[in-house]
Order: C-alpha cells, then structure tokens, then sequence
C-alpha cells in the first residue's frame, strides 16, 4: 500500500489508476480501526481494484469539543494493520486539516427532516460536517464504490441522498454491522468506556435484541415505553432516543407495517461516552 498526506499526489497517483480503467473502491474513516472498519476494507478489496482507506478526524462534524478532543487516535497502529491487509496499489490518505480545509467550508446541506431526526436533534450541525467532509472526499477520489456501516444507518442515508441530490456517479454500498463477542457494535469510542461503562454497554443490545423479539407481538409505542425503561433502570445508562422507523426514509412508524425494512434506532449515554446502534425488525411473518 501507498500513504499520502497531499491532495495533489493521490489524485496524480488515482489519475494513473483510472487510465488503466481499474475499479476504485473507498473507505472513509476517522481512524482508531477495529473489526467494523475492517469488514468494510475487506469487502472492497474483494469487489474494486483499487481501495482507498481515508483516516481524517473531521472537526466539523463534532458538535461538541470535548468529544474532539478526546476522540481517540493511533495512526501508527492503523497502519500497521492496514500495512498486512491491503495489497501494493492499493492507498491510504491521511491528510491534515489543512489539507481539507484550506479555508473554512460554507456549504450548507438541507436534507429535509432527514438531519433534523434522532442523531440530528441531538447532534446540531454533525450531519452538516458530515456532508462537507464526504463530499470533498467523494470529489477529490471519485471513487467507483464507497463503503459505508449500517451502524451509522442515518448517516448512510444521508450520504445515498447526497449522492442522489448531486449527481455524483458514485455506488454507495451498506455493510452490516460488526459487533463484540458479547453485541456491543464496534465503535471507536468504545475504548473510552471504563470497566463499569463496558459491562452496562452490552444492555443496549439485549434491549435491541428483545425489541426484535417482540416487533410486531406488541403496539410500537409499548416496546418504545419497555425498551427505554430497560435502558434507563442501569445507573450508568441514559437513553437519549429510541426510535422504530422506516428504513427507507427513518420517519418514525406507529403501527407495523407489512415492510421488512422497520429499524430501531438508539443512541445511550454511558458516562460521557455516546453509543449508538440499530437493529433491523424483520418482521417474521412476512419474510
Ligand atoms: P467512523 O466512525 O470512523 O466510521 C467509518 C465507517 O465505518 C463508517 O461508514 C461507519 O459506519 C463504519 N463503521 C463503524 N463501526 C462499524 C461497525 N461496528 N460495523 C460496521 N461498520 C462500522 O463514520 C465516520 O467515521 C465518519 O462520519 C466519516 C464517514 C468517516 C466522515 O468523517
């Protein structure tokens, strides 16, 4: 694999690459890389030619400075694991902020209710800086495919209409999510949990895991009222939403419906750690 820090010397390098007419498969991340990152560079390496991994801490998307500042970081670790994963031609960009923001972005995104729902109400501006960074991203390396976590569902559908709204000839591709031994999802602020956190975490996914169980068995607003309640009696715990949607455009639903793609959605504070995570319902008598 090749490490590029510039804009000008990976597009050079991506211009070669597209001469040749090789597929070009992107994976965009914030780095501290575990299994979740890692089952989506596998996939692209198995469907593109070329895969490119980005690893940038993207200021604008972080509401809050605290969660910044403490976002964890070990580039020499990612890329030693990157190092025995990905092939010669494939890349690695690390640029700087800098690089990415030689002047601040003024874009502004509306994406309907879309940024205004569950991580929105709760993070103002995240899905903006989202949009600005994977838009730049997009532009600069055009990829064929880019690779994106159902762990962050309301941001894969955001990024699908980001690509719809501009027209960029790009396949988004979704990747189902990588859990721990026990269901917690893999985050990279995982490891900022302590030993208490930790061990409560794992309820976020019993209580996912029980919602899935009774999807369409009781009303939705009773398995909202249950789950809540199952998360908020840990001490360490707080749920700040719960929400069953329509997967297509994660508009809340308040009967089941004959759709297989109903997802509960959750975000729970532990500590001051943010976890979030989904499960998607399906709905057994219809499959
Ligand atoms: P980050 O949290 O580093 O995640 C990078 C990609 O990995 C995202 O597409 C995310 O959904 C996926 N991912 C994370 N944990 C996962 C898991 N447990 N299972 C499957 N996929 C997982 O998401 C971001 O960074 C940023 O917002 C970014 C898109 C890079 C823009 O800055």
């Amino acid at each position: 694999m090749k490490v590029f820090y510039k804009k000008k010397s990976l597009k050079n390098r991506l211009e070669a690459i597209r001469k040749k007419h090789l597929k070009i498969g992107l994976v965009l991340t914030m780095g501290a890389l575990h299994s979740g990152h890692y089952s989506l560079i596998e996939r692209a390496i198995i469907e593109s030619e070329v895969v490119v991994v980005t690893i940038f801490v993207n200021p604008t998307q972080f509401n809050d400075r605290e969660d910044f500042k403490k976002y964890p970081h070990d580039i020499e670790k990612d890329l030693m694991e990157l190092r025995s994963l990905l092939r010669k031609e494939d890349m690695v960009f690390i640029p700087d902020n800098k690089e990415m923001y030689p002047e601040p972005d003024l874009l502004v995104f509306d994406f309907g209710h879309l940024d205004k729902i569950m991580e929105g109400s709760h993070r103002p501006g995240h899905f903006n800086g989202v949009a600005q960074i994977v838009s730049k991203f997009l532009n600069i390396i055009k990829p064929d495919l880019a690779y994106f976590g159902e762990k962050d569902l309301q941001q894969l559908v955001i990024i699908r209409k980001l690509v719809e709204m501009t027209n960029m000839r790009v396949q988004i591709v979704g990747c189902p999510i990588i859990r721990e031994p026990d269901g917690l999802a893999m985050s990279s602020r995982n490891q900022l949990l302590s030993v208490e956190e930790r061990k409560e975490a794992v309820k976020v996914y019993q209580a996912l895991s029980q919602a899935f169980n009774l999807a369409d068995k009781i009303p939705v607003e009773t398995l909202k009222k249950n789950t809540i309640g199952f998360i908020n009696n840990s001490s360490i715990l707080t749920v700040e939403y719960f929400e069953i949607v329509n997967g297509e455009n994660l508009l809340p639903i308040k009967k089941w419906i004959k759709n297989k793609h109903v997802f509960a959605c959750i975000a729970v504070k532990a500590g001051n750690v943010r976890l979030i995570d989904n499960i998607r319902l399906i709905n057994k008598q219809y499959t």
